[in-house]
């Protein structure tokens, strides 16, 4: 457990020095399937001072079973996807600007790249909004998550998910990846959606 803490907390560093989280923004969790446990990042905490000590380990009904901060405000969000996608073995949550201008927008990524079918089942879908910290916020994102490595939700952020944290790793890289490059293509033409590869 103590290993997959300290993986949380490297992946966390790194997907902020990649940019796609901003401040103490975003959040990760792995479930362990066996122990029926979620390991999540703490909320409010700087990634560049965290330590596997201060991720939190909990049920996915909230009760804390180790840990000295509170978990990510977002715990139920993380829960309801585990809930609702047993497949699941990680969540990411980011706040990458690109893709969360979609959300800003309530848009849809289009599917304009081969890696939309390689990795992430298709276009990328907006989630209703529902209030910060809400089960609902997972609720509406478990439904468009159906087939897809993950989805954006709606004036808020990301969620990519993976059958590990580096593929919910992953797969948060090509939607950033997506949304980037079809902004760039919609300035200079009008990008074709790949239906099926
Ligand atoms: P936490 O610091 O509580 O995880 O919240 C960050 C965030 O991005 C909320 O959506």
């Amino acid at each position: 457990m103590n290993k997959m803490k300290q993986e949380i907390v490297d992946k966390s560093l790194q997907a902020f020095h990649a940019g796609l989280f901003a401040g103490t923004s975003g959040n990760m969790s792995v479930y362990l399937k066996e122990e029926d446990l979620m390991l999540i990042t703490p909320t409010s905490v700087r990634y560049e001072t965290m330590t596997a000590e201060d991720i939190v380990a909990l049920k996915l009904d909230g009760t804390i079973v180790e840990g000295h901060y509170k978990p990510s405000s977002e715990w139920r969000m993380h829960a309801e996807v585990y809930k609702a996608h047993p497949d699941t073995g990680a969540v990411f949550h980011t706040h990458s600007p690109h893709a969360t201008a979609f959300a800003a927008n309530r848009m849809s990524i289009p599917a304009v790249l081969i890696e939309a079918h390689f990795f992430l089942g298709g276009d990328i879908r907006c989630a209703d909004y529902a209030t910060p910290g809400t089960p609902e916020v997972g609720i509406n994102a478990a439904k468009v998550l159906e087939g897809r490595g993950g989805c954006t939700l709606a004036n808020h952020g990301v969620l990519a998910v993976g059958k590990d944290l580096s593929q919910a790793y992953l797969n948060a890289e090509y939607i950033e990846d997506m949304a980037r490059i079809y902004i760039l293509a919609k300035q200079i033409g009008q990008p074709i959606e790949l239906a099926q590869l």
